[in-house]
């Protein structure tokens, strides 16, 4: 169905796709919780029983039962066929549908092969070009992490990878798709990037997508970029975040830095959570990325003034995403160092100690606000407030939000229930949603569960593989931390190869979101199911999500072991049991034994 637009490209547009302002811009929604409801586009009522969750990237009304991605939305609103629908949502968004010069859509395959064989003859030229190992040798880079980085050389010549990556008409267009070689005016083409070290770009695969080339005489620009192609957006990419995965199996926060040399020189130190953002400001994008990888990011910048500019920009951005159980950190470097130069000279031991002094994203906001203002005086007291009141606001309900509203209060000196007046907060104080309200609970004004959602599955409702697979739907980027055990399928349970084929799907990108699944059963009969499951309340928030997972398959293991030994005990009343038999018989035993001894612990009831 999905025709020749490439399936990476429509698992990004999904990704990206913000439910909210698709819905939002052609139905009037209402803010509710952390949802949006409306009156039913799809079906006629008088209260509303249609919802939109951002966290879900999903609507669904309780009253007809219509419900889907933003995609959905499109074709179901607007009436649109499903190609039609993706150059839409493309459009809105900003991005291109890949496609040739005749118009035909294009895989985006031919320009990961030439972006990578771009990335050996770098790497070859390297070793050819003693100036440029010089080069790197003095900024004190080692061979290993050279290595592990892909850098390479692009050497001083017009034609390096016109000649070395064939003459055909064909080949051409895909350098020239890949961002690699510039059209000339006069026809033909030149190299983009010419006597410059290399800097490989690579995607959460590890595949090539682009590059970052640094001069090594001095000219300009310094650091030259690949152009946006369709497979390099430059304001969603961190350079260093394959690497940092790779390196650090459980990475627990990251640190975002400006420059592509601080994220390889603090690797060389042995700091391997540094990513960068290309010659950009930090985007709510990278900061999505950042969020589905780790619960803690600490910015570091200069301190001088653009440093501090570029971090109260990378604050602003950061607020909406600050969520229960996520931190940011600031790290305000001396004048004229950057990390780069810091872990040189300091070594890595210091560069922690500087790390771990980072301020929170809480000090950091109110000292820069109260930096401007005397608060020793009430007038000054009442700037602060109104100051503080638009970055407050961004905030979504939760913990972080209530403290900061108290620090608020107290760096006034003002009770807490005055500033509430002040900042125009429900008298109420905390209501609903203060620290104390565990996150996914049924809200008020939410309709009572409708029994319709009982109906068509009910032979797996409540199942463990169902709650396995409604937790993969709701947070698929737990696949990333917990794997599937092997003999699931024993277990009787339906739905475990289903639960595979969700998990391995949720593999494929690391910043993968709900939606991107759903979309990837548009064709298929389980799509109802699924969708049933994604409406509902999950058991747990995010926090949550993966400790209940790991969990919940234990059980769905226990079960299969105990369902083949029982099958086995059955069979050993009734025949001999082979030699394979008698020992796997053995080895549940064990399990069992050993199992039950283990299933106690953690969250059993
Ligand atoms: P800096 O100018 O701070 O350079 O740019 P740097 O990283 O310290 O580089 P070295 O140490 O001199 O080699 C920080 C980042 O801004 C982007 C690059 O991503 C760079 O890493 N930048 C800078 C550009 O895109 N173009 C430029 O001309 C300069
Ligand atoms: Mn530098």
């Amino acid at each position: 169905m999905s025709g020749l637009i490439p399936q990476d490209f429509i698992d990004d547009l999904v990704q990206r796709a913000d439910i909210v302002e698709v819905v939002g811009s052609r139905v009037p929604l209402t803010k509710a919780g952390r949802e949006y409801k409306a009156r039913c586009p799809f079906h006629s009522e008088k209260t509303p029983s249609f919802w939109v969750s951002p966290q879900k990237g999903f609507y669904h009304c309780f009253g007809c039962g219509a419900h889907g991605t933003a995609l959905s939305f499109l074709m179901e609103y607007e009436r649109l066929e499903f190609p039609v629908a993706v150059e839409e949502l493309a459009r809105s968004i900003g991005l291109e549908v890949p496609r040739t010069d005749s118009g035909e859509r294009v895989s985006v395959e031919p320009l990961y092969n030439v972006l990578d064989k771009a990335v050996t003859l770098y790497r070859q030229a390297l070793r050819e070009n003693p100036t440029a190992v010089e080069y790197l040798k003095k900024r004190g880079l080692d061979g290993e992490t050279a290595r592990e980085f892909g850098i390479g050389y692009a050497p001083l010549a017009w034609d390096t990878l016109l000649t070395a990556c064939g003459a055909s008409e064909e080949d051409r267009q895909q350098l020239l798709g890949a961002g690699l070689v510039i059209p000339r005016d006069t026809g033909g083409f030149y190299d983009r990037f010419r006597d410059r070290i290399m800097f490989p770009i690579r995607d959460s695969r590890g595949r090539t997508i682009a590059f970052g080339g640094r001069i090594i005489a001095t000219g300009e620009p310094k650091y030259l970029n690949s152009p946006e192609t369709p497979v390099f957006h430059k304001g969603r990419e961190l350079y260093g975040l394959y690497e940092a995965r790779r390196a650090e199996r459980k990475l627990e926060r990251l640190l975002v830095v400006e420059g592509y040399m601080d994220v390889v020189m603090l690797a060389a130190h042995g700091i391997r959570n540094a990513v960068a953002t290309l010659g950009t400001a930090t985007t709510s994008e990278h900061l999505r990325r950042i969020f589905s990888v780790v619960p803690e990011v600490v910015f570091c910048f200069d301190g001088d003034r653009a440093g501090r500019e570029a971090a109260w920009r990378a604050l602003q951005v950061s607020l909406p995403s600050l969520h229960d159980g996520r931190q940011i950190r600031f790290l305000l470097l001396p004048d004229g160092e950057d990390p780069d130069s810091l872990v040189r000279r300091e070594g890595a031991a210091a560069f922690g100690a500087r790390l771990t002094e980072s301020i929170p994203l809480s000090e950091f906001l109110l000292d820069s606000l109260s930096a401007d203002v005397d608060l020793r005086s009430l007038d000054g007291k009442a700037r602060l407030a109104a100051l503080a009141k638009p970055l407050l606001s961004q905030l979504p309900d939760g913990v972080y939000r209530e403290l900061l509203t108290t620090e608020l209060a107290r760096r006034l000196g003002l009770p807490r229930e005055r500033l509430d007046g002040l900042l125009g907060n429900p008298a109420t104080g905390s209501s609903g949603a203060g620290p104390a309200a565990p996150a996914p609970t049924a809200r008020p004004d939410r309709p009572a569960r409708p029994t319709r959602q009982a109906t068509g599955h009910n032979t797996t409702r409540g199942s463990l593989s169902r709650q396995a697979i409604a937790l993969l739907l709701h947070y698929p980027v737990v696949a990333h931390e917990v794997a599937l055990p092997d003999n699931l399928e024993g277990s009787g349970q339906r739905g475990v190869e289903l639960l595979r084929e969700l998990h391995a799907l949720a593999l494929s990108r690391p910043d993968v979101t709900p939606p991107l699944l759903l979309e990837r059963f548009r064709d298929r009969p389980e799509l109802p199911h699924l969708a049933q499951l994604l409406a509902e309340e999950p058991l747990v928030g995010p926090e949550g999500a993966a400790a209940e997972f790991r969990g919940c398959l234990g059980r769905l293991l226990s079960a299969a072991t105990q369902q083949e030994l029982a099958t086995l005990l059955q069979k050993a009343g009734q025949e001999a049991l082979s030699g394979p038999e008698r020992e796997r018989l053995a080895t549940l035993q064990r399990t069992v034994v050993a199992g039950t001894a283990t299933t106690g612990t953690g969250r059993g009831s």
